[in-house]
């Protein structure tokens, strides 16, 4: 029986880090937090309330929102709450991830969101996925996963997903949605999406979400 202990994984959008983490949560028993859930339901908030890019007025804004999960340990599911609404499905439309992006470079939002991940990750063994987990979240965490993949693959990941789910997208768009939320969430001042030094990088072009999990479940196991 291990004791307490967290495994981060960042990476660029559609790494594959949601299906892995999921996986990994299961295969091991402990619980899986998607922060990008938690940026998604800001950015879904700025969209509805038309707020602007700009830190010190969403840091007042702020104040009178509340973002909250439930992560169910048996099942590894999660629910988002937006001030108490379920907005779960909400947050996956393909806009949502550009105003999730946008937002989540600036430090108030960054800073309103630390909490919440630090608090779920210190009750239970959990696996975090996200862009600053290894870095800034969880600088301790026990395990690091760097995961990639190249540009190509990451679009049509995520443009054959948004057709699973009805959604009418073009694939050019997808991609070029991909490279711009790569420049943004690398370059931004505020915790930027980077690979820990302590991380163990996996590239997963060439690899299926089950060899992947394989590899780091033989990392926790040593
Ligand atoms: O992983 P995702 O696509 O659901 O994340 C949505 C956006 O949130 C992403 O563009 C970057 C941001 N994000 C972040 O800045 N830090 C995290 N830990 C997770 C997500």
């Amino acid at each position: 029986m291990k004791g307490h202990y967290n495994i981060a994984i960042d990476g660029p959008s559609g790494a594959g880090k949601s299906t892995i983490a999921k996986m990994l949560a299961e295969k091991l028993g402990i619980m899986y937090l998607d922060t990008g859930a938690l940026y998604r339901a800001i950015g879904l908030k700025a969209y509805r309330d038309g707020w602007p890019e700009d830190d010190k007025t969403v840091a007042e804004l702020l104040r009178g929102v509340s973002v909250t999960v439930d992560c169910d340990p048996a099942t590894g599911r999660q629910r988002v709450y937006l001030d108490g609404e379920d907005v779960s499905e909400q947050i996956r439309q393909d806009f949502v991830s550009g105003y999730g992006s946008r937002f989540s470079a600036l430090p108030s939002v960054r800073a309103a969101l630390l909490g919440l991940q630090r608090s779920i990750a210190a009750g239970h063994s959990s696996v975090l996925d996200g862009r600053d987990i290894g870095t800034h979240v969880l600088p301790d965490a026990k395990y690091k996963i760097f995961l990639t993949a190249s540009v190509d693959i990451r679009a049509r990941r995520r443009y054959n997903e948004l057709v699973q789910k009805g959604q009418n997208v073009v694939f050019e768009k997808v991609r070029a949605d991909i490279e711009e939320r790569d420049r943004r969430d690398s370059t931004r001042e505020t915790a930027p999406l980077r690979k820990a030094e302590d991380a163990v990088e996996i590239n997963s072009d060439e690899l299926s979400p089950e060899e992947v999990a394989e590899k780091i479940i033989r990392i926790v196991n040593g």
